[in-house]
């Protein structure tokens, strides 16, 4: 496997240059249109195999070679033996036109597939009920570049450059190289941009011109847009949604203001080089906003600080929370992984203007999910249970954004609970806009209620990583604690005097519809109940003792003969289940149980008598959940076993995933990439957010460093450098209140250390914690 990708990465080979831009003016007959004098991005190394270079390109790539310098490189700390090594970039000789691999750009507010005809918005549906999915906005974005003359040596490459936030396709003959960089700006979040390059590689001379075609429809099946007058080379257009999502939700309204693109731009005879800027700025807010977004782009296009502030604003991100890995395969994998989930989610800094509400994150992320598609961009457990821990490790303000996806809708999970009698607050399986059910299924819509403990259990590992009291006292979230344990309060049922269990449930397993006491939902009914009180003592306030009375009495079916727990009720040994379930007590849930009872338990739900168990077809994130699980228990034979299964998943050459492993299913599937990152964070660092911070690293197969940076532990930051019998841990940021030094480093009884800012702490790579010092 390793081997395999190695050379997939050696066949793509590339490097991407420092981009130079000199003597940049603006242009008087286009606003949009820059004059640059001398650039060069992305030069490219080209395996003799595919075909020959000519000589003066060869030197000039050599030459840039020797400046080579980018983002990972200075925020990985080290240079990469050579541009294949390199793990955040993704490229190809062709764009493959297979969907399921075509990368996509977004930023939380908006999000598409290169190339495609369509644009989705965060929070923005069509259609009513469980017909609900995200709405179609006609993509005046997908611009594709050719050259009107182009030689048969012309080359072209097409890259993700995930550590810029950018897709590039490249044209390049031995004259002229055509430059066509797409982004979601990750500052100016309404905008999507094109910035397209034309510059000379040779003294020639001549007229180049670059033909653009657009993939656009005008129209939307879901949205109901009207296109006004061109006006200053503007286009804009605006429209409602046909159908609202439910009857408490009004008709939501998109604005587009965009550069009318022409059919074709040229770079004049003795000109060297010129940069334009297609900008698409979208609002369903106003119009107002999204002419306000397009002017700001517009005025930053000057400078080329559009661009540049993009790619800090990526790079700052990055510079947040990286990991990296000596084993490219792994590291690829990471970065890809980290940055489609990223590229779904709000950018860090959205002060003042910039801000939007979340509206959660969806299975196929915000790029994907129209028509009934992905999952129609619905929310699940998937956002809690998958996508969260990995980013809540790095940057608790987007984990936070994910909670308030919830919170925000309190008072519709107020209305479902109610509606089904019971107390509390009520999460549907599915939701998008109104918070109110939206799932087709039916049977899946009643059953499937787990997801109001795996809330539960997010909030609670977010207040561990925290101790946000603002977010509990004045954003909802202690309210949301408190409506989950009276929802599982009024959910439950008396088995015994002392035992409390739930009827009639579908389990994370989803053969299996209304079963009684699903031994994962029982264990998060019983987080839940718990919760408040966890919470209440922290903020000096109480709640009910009813709640965690039951919280501690909930019944956790197990089988004291075979010694593992059942799924559920009556669950017959062989049973095939879907996808991980009653192992995830073990993790994500950190249910204490002995060594033999979760051996048994991981055995038992793989295969029983030779025969497969959990589906070896099911969803992607099922064997990550298995290989963390023997990682903790050190057993690596079987833990690189069921790692290995997680790659099949995998979808050269931009890394896009599909759910199931024969390429089936919703894409670009965020939960498995989700499962993959916890695998590396959970599983090989053994990270356990308790009431210390706890973890265990193990170095990946074929690796001999492992670098977690920039996690970040009640406000303050920690890079982790593990090696083959060392773990060096440095605080780099120490924030928590205003006790410093805050953080100690506990290996032993007697051996700690205070965490200092900006000192390294060196000890053997055995397990450890971090705790808040006490009584200082
Ligand atoms: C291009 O022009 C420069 C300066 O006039 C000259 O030094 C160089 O040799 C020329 N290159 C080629 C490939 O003709
Ligand atoms: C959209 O416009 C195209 C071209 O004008 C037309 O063929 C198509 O039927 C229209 N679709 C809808 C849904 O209006
Ligand atoms: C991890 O960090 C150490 C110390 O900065 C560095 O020497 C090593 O190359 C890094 N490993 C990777 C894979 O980046
Ligand atoms: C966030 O963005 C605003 C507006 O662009 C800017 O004024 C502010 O300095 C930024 N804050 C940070 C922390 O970068
Ligand atoms: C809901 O709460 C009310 C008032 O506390 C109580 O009377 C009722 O029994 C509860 N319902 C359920 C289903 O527990
Ligand atoms: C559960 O049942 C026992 C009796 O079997 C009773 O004493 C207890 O109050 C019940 N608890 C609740 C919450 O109904
Ligand atoms: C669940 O428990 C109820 C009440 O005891 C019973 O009627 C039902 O058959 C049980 N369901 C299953 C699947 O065992
Ligand atoms: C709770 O009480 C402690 C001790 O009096 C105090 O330090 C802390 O700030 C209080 N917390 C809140 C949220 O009020
Ligand atoms: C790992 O687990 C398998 C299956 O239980 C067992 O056969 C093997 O001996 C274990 N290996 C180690 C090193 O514990
Ligand atoms: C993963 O599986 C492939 C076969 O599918 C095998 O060739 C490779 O050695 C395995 N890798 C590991 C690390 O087990």
């Amino acid at each position: 496997m390793y081997e395999i990708g190695l050379l997939q990465v050696a066949g793509a080979a590339l490097v991407l240059l420092f981009f130079v831009l000199l003597n940049i003016l603006l242009s008087s007959s286009m606003n949009t249109e820059l004059i640059v004098e001398n650039t060069d991005d992305y030069a490219i190394t080209i395996p003799k195999v595919f075909f020959e270079v000519s000589n003066n390109y060869q030197q000039s790539v050599m030459k840039w070679q020797d400046q080579y310098s980018r983002g990972v490189c200075l925020f990985a700390g080290h240079r990469y033996k050579s541009s294949a090594d390199d793990p955040s970039v993704f490229s190809s000789t062709v764009f493959p036109s297979n969907s399921k691999q075509q990368p996509s750009v977004g930023n939380g507010y908006l999000a598409t597939v290169i190339y495609s005809n369509t644009v989705y918005v965060n929070g923005l549906y069509n259609g009513k009920g469980t017909s609900s999915h995200r709405a179609r906005v006609p993509s005046t974005a997908a611009i594709t570049a050719s050259l009107q003359e182009s030689p048969v040596s012309a080359s072209h490459f097409y890259i993700l450059d995930v550590a810029k936030g950018v897709f590039v396709h490249q044209i390049t003959t031995g004259d002229v190289k055509v430059s066509h960089t797409t982004y979601a700006h990750q500052v100016l979040n309404r905008l999507l941009v094109n910035q397209i390059i034309i510059s000379r590689t040779s003294n020639k001379s001549d007229e180049v011109t670059v033909k653009l075609d657009t993939n656009s429809l005008p129209n939307s099946t879901d949205i109901n847009f009207k296109e006004n007058p061109l006006k200053d080379n503007i286009r804009s257009m605006q429209g409602g949604i046909i159908v609202p999502e439910h009857d408490s939700t009004q008709v939501v309204t998109a604005y587009v203001y965009w550069t009318d693109v022409p059919s074709c731009i040229t770079l004049p005879k003795d000109v060297s080089a010129r940069q334009y800027n297609f900008i698409t700025s979208i609002s369903k807010t106003s119009g107002d906003e999204a002419y306000y977004f397009y002017t700001e782009g517009l005025k930053m296009t000057a400078n080329n600080e559009l661009y540049q502030n993009h790619v800090a604003a990526w790079e700052t991100k990055w510079r947040n929370g990286h990991i990296d890995i000596d084993n490219v395969y792994l590291s690829r994998i990471i970065y890809s992984t980290m940055y489609y989930i990223l590229s779904s989610l709000p950018p860090l800094n959205t002060t003042g203007r910039l801000d939007f509400p979340f509206y959660g994150l969806a299975p196929g992320g915000l790029a994907n999910g129209g028509g009934n598609q992905d999952y129609m961009g619905h929310v699940f457990w998937d956002q809690e249970t998958w996508m969260y821990p990995p980013i809540l490790l790095f940057h608790p303000n987007l984990a936070k954004s994910m909670l308030s996806s919830r919170t925000r809708h309190i008072d519709a999970a107020r209305n479902i609970a109610k509606c089904n009698g019971y107390n509390g607050t009520m999460y549907p399986w599915e939701m998008a806009y109104s918070g109110y059910d939206v799932c087709p299924d039916r049977t899946v819509g009643k059953f499937e209620q787990h997801v109001n403990g795996d809330i539960a259990y997010a909030l609670q590992q977010y207040v561990r990583m925290t101790e946000d009291v603002q977010f509990l006292l004045e954003e909802n979230g202690f309210d949301l604690a408190k409506g989950l344990a009276e929802f599982w309060y009024s959910r439950v049922y008396n088995i015994s005097m002392t035992k409390y269990g739930v009827m009639g449930v579908m389990p994370p397993d989803e053969y299996h519809e209304n079963v009684n006491n699903s031994v994962y939902t029982n264990m998060v009914a019983k987080i839940s109940l718990l919760l408040p009180k966890q919470l209440a003592q922290m903020l000096n306030t109480s709640v009910p003792e009813c709640w965690s009375d039951v919280g501690n009495q909930m019944y956790i079916p197990y089988d004291s003969s075979l010694k593992y727990h059942p799924e559920y009720d009556g669950y017959q040994l062989g049973t095939v289940v879907k996808q991980a379930d009653a192992i995830l007590l073990q993790f994500p849930l950190m249910y204490d149980m002995p060594d033999d009872v979760q051996v048994n338990d991981l055995l038992l739900y793989e295969t029983y008598k030779g025969k497969p168990v959990t589906n070896p077809d099911g969803p992607a994130m099922t064997w990550a959940m298995f290989t963390i699980n023997w990682l903790k228990l050190k057993n690596f034979t079987k833990a690189y076993d069921v790692f290995n299964k997680t790659f099949a998943n995998i979808q050269e050459p931009f890394m896009t995933w599909t759910e199931n492993p024969d390429g089936t299913g919703a894409v670009n599937f965020q939960t498995g990439m989700g499962g993959f990152l916890q695998t590396i964070t959970f599983g090989f660092g053994g990270i356990r957010i308790k009431s210390c911070l706890e973890f265990d690293f193990v170095l990946p197969p074929k690796s001999t460093t492992f670098n977690i940076t920039g996690l970040n532990y009640l406000s303050s930051s920690l890079n982790f450098v593990a090696r083959e019998t060392s773990l060096s841990i440095t605080l780099t940021e120490d924030n928590y209140r205003s006790i410093i030094p805050s953080l100690q480093l506990i290996v032993s009884k007697t051996e700690t250390y205070d965490l200092k800012l900006g000192k390294t702490v060196k000890i053997a790579r055995v397990p450890a914690r971090i705790c808040k010092k006490q009584n200082v």
